[in-house]
């Protein structure tokens, strides 16, 4: 992907710290190797020691210039627990729990980013997205001016004339199961913005239905339009319309009998799903019948970055999501 050579350049220029959750992990050793003789970004791994030395040496990974954690041995456990305690207390935390829960490697990671110990944290190689998230939730929140924490697709779909020749952000394919009509406007804002400042897109955001203006009356497509409208008057620059079926979205010819005199359909660039199975199916049949590559889910809304890896994920898929990560964290304040 053309893009991702960008965003690595982009990541070298301002090189930021991210932190590896799953740090024993095979893949994420290779990847930490790469990294930092790619400049990248600094990278902390999480895990025993001895194990993560171990692994190294059988893998023949040379961990030269990547930071070692062991949230057991590590002085910054008391912290860590401490501040974990007063985020979560009103909700039944207690110190001793506190300490038991940020033992765990991926609240230990989302730790030391809201302590500012990294700027940013991937993993999910070997947990699910609802581990990964769970603990950025609970602890990092979501960034001034948003409510919603949801997820980008950088779709590359081969020979084709739709979005950006064949490039297109689709959301929420991975967080949120059934966004309301305000979750669903912060989604299509949120992603405007991911677009603009991670991939330097003119986002042009289509609002998905199986209605096309008005064409079906249901309480789902009400949804779509009164989020459309919402998103609108959230940011009055959005070029943004809905509802619209994905023909009418994408499709010229279809939108100028559909949609006549929208600056959006049939040149939509960004796709917003009205919930999470149709998200999260309408990526994979992309990926799976047009041979897409699929870049994602890129987790947007947190205050401080935080990225999901899927399970089947390669070493170099963990670069690139580090990549993208990185240059995430040089937009915060
Ligand atoms: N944005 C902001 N805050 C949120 C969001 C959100 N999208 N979702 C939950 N929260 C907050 C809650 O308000 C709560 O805050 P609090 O504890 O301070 O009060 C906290 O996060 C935890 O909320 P829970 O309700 O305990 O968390 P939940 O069990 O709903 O889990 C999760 C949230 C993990 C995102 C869940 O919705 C989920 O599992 N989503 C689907 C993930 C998934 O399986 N995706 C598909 C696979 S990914 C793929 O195929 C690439």
């Amino acid at each position: 992907m053309k893009l991702m050579k960008q965003i690595w350049d982009k990541a070298r220029k301002d090189k930021k710290k991210i932190v590896l959750a799953e740090g024993e992990e095979e893949r994420n050793l290779k990847a930490s190797e790469k990294i930092v003789k790619n400049n990248i970004a600094d990278v902390i791994i999480v895990g025993n020691k001895d194990v993560i030395k171990e692994k190294a040496k059988k893998l023949n990974v040379d961990l030269t210039g990547v930071e070692m954690v062991d949230p057991d041995t590590s002085e910054k456990l008391e912290a860590y627990s401490n501040e974990f305690y007063e985020l979560r207390k009103k909700k039944g935390v207690t110190l001793e729990k506190a300490n038991k829960i940020v033992r765990d490697p991926l609240y230990f990671a989302t730790m030391m980013v809201k302590l500012g110990d990294a700027d940013g944290l991937v993993s999910g190689s070997i947990h699910t997205t609802g581990d990964l998230l769970r603990p950025g939730l609970q602890v990092i929140k979501t960034a001034p001016g948003t409510s919603v924490v949801s997820s980008i697709f950088m779709m590359e779909v081969p020979n084709c004339e739709y979005g950006d020749e064949g490039f297109l952000l689709f959301s929420d394919c991975a967080v949120n199961p059934n966004p309301n009509t305000e979750q669903l406007a912060a989604i299509a804002v949120s992603t405007a913005e991911t677009a603009k400042n991670l991939c330097g897109m003119d986002p042009k955001i289509a609002m998905l239905s199986f209605s096309t203006k008005g064409s079906a009356q249901h309480e789902n497509v009400d949804k779509v339009r009164e989020a459309t409208k919402l998103a609108k008057q959230m940011n009055p620059d959005l070029k943004i319309d809905g509802e619209l079926q994905l023909d009418a979205a994408l499709v010229k010819e279809v939108a100028n009998l559909k949609a006549p005199g929208s600056e959006v359909a049939g040149n939509a660039n960004v796709l917003i799903f009205p919930e999470l199975q149709a998200g999260n199916i309408g990526y994979k049949l992309v990926q799976r019948f047009a041979k897409a590559e699929a870049i994602g889910p890129i987790c947007q809304g947190f205050a401080k970055p935080i990225n999901d890896l899927s399970r089947g994920c390669s070493s170099d898929d963990i670069v690139n999501v580090v990549a993208v990560t990185a240059v995430q964290a040089q937009s915060i304040k």
